[in-house]
């Protein structure tokens, strides 16, 4: 039995041997290879072969770069040398398909003087995956803007909660909060990020390090923590200019309140405060007695994540465990 590797553009790759179909030995590597007959008949599994060589179930041999090669039915091709494919609508283990979709806009509602609550609702029937701590972009008239989604998924899935700061020192944020009060429908592409926290729980204590709207991807992952009875520690620093730019304390005083959450606030432009104050990176970090050990996850500008994730590692945090969405949707140049 020989072993060739099989390249999936842009998604890694995996290990078939000749005597299996390319379709059933990328399933059995966690490959979303979409599929129905797997005997050649539905196109579900069809896609272009981009290098290499395969054998079809009827004995004929297809090489890349012929014309067959663009329409190959991979529940009945075989290996015989290393390929590379080209399937659309594939997904690498661990990865969700990504949609677009026209959601309703369902509700809007002021969390403190500059952060709104906005409600989306998927369209019924529209099945859509998402991990606690991805994100969605809103695909607007100005260009696609990147939110965190705030909640865990749950119920029929339908529900997207956003927190959207708009400041009139960022005209583009005034610019989509107006879009989204002046229209009934936005269209959104969903899920976005590799940083999450699936069915597959840390197994250790996890340490939330926001600012400002990065809560809003750390309640998601909370929410999803506490359905699923995490068992070891959940830290929430929240960071914020002054006091009034908390804007859910009475959430998180709750989660503390019932002993599920240690909650910090910590305030940056104010003495005057009942909450810790300094940097909120800086507060975990004279809190965190095992760096090593500790899961991260940062909310907040690409700026704020990118400066506490040096931080981080400066501590001696490992890079692994420190995860934020900005780190995918505004890569550091
Ligand atoms: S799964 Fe139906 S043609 Fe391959």
């Amino acid at each position: 039995m020989t072993q060739h590797y099989i390249t999936v553009s842009g998604c890694g790759g995996y290990s078939a041997d000749s005597t299996e179909s390319l379709l059933e030995a990328g399933l059995r590597a966690g490959f979303g290879f979409p599929s129905a007959c797997r005997n050649g008949n539905c196109l579900r599994c069809q896609g272009s072969l981009l290098a290499g060589s395969v054998t079809l179930r009827n004995g004929r041999t297809i090489q890349a770069g012929e014309a067959a090669a663009a329409q190959v039915l991979y529940c009945v091709a075989h290996a015989q040398e290393p390929c590379e494919i080209n399937v659309p609508d594939i997904t690498a283990p661990g990865q969700l398909p990504v949609i677009e979709a026209a959601c309703q806009i369902t509700d809007i509602t002021p969390l403190n003087h500059d952060v709104s609550r906005v409600i989306l609702k998927l369209p019924a029937g529209k099945a859509v995956q998402w991990y606690a701590g991805q994100y969605l972009e809103l695909l607007l008239p100005q260009g696609p803007s990147a939110f965190s989604i705030a909640n865990a998924r749950s119920g029929d899935g339908r529900d997207l909660e956003l927190h959207v700061r708009h400041t009139a020192d960022n005209p583009s944020s005034l610019e989509v909060m107006q879009h989204l009060r002046d229209n009934p429908v936005v269209r959104t592409r969903l899920p976005g990020g590799e940083r999450w926290i699936s069915d597959t729980l840390p197994d250790g204590p996890v340490w939330f390090i926001c600012g400002s709207t990065g809560f809003a991807p750390a309640k998601a992952m909370i929410e999803h923590l506490l359905t699923r009875r995490f068992p070891h520690a959940i830290y929430l620093y929240w960071g914020a200019r002054t006091e009034a730019d908390i804007y859910l304390p009475e959430l998180a005083e709750a989660w503390a309140s019932a002993g599920q959450v240690h909650y910090v606030p910590v305030l940056s432009d104010t003495a005057d405060t009942r909450y810790r104050t300094g940097l909120v990176h800086e507060a975990a970090l004279a809190d965190m007695t095992d760096p090593a050990g500790a899961e991260c996850h940062v909310g907040g500008s690409p700026v704020m994540a990118w400066a506490v994730f040096d931080a981080l590692l400066a501590a001696g945090v490992p890079a692994a465990n420190i995860h934020s969405d900005v780190f995918d949707y505004a890569p550091r140049q």
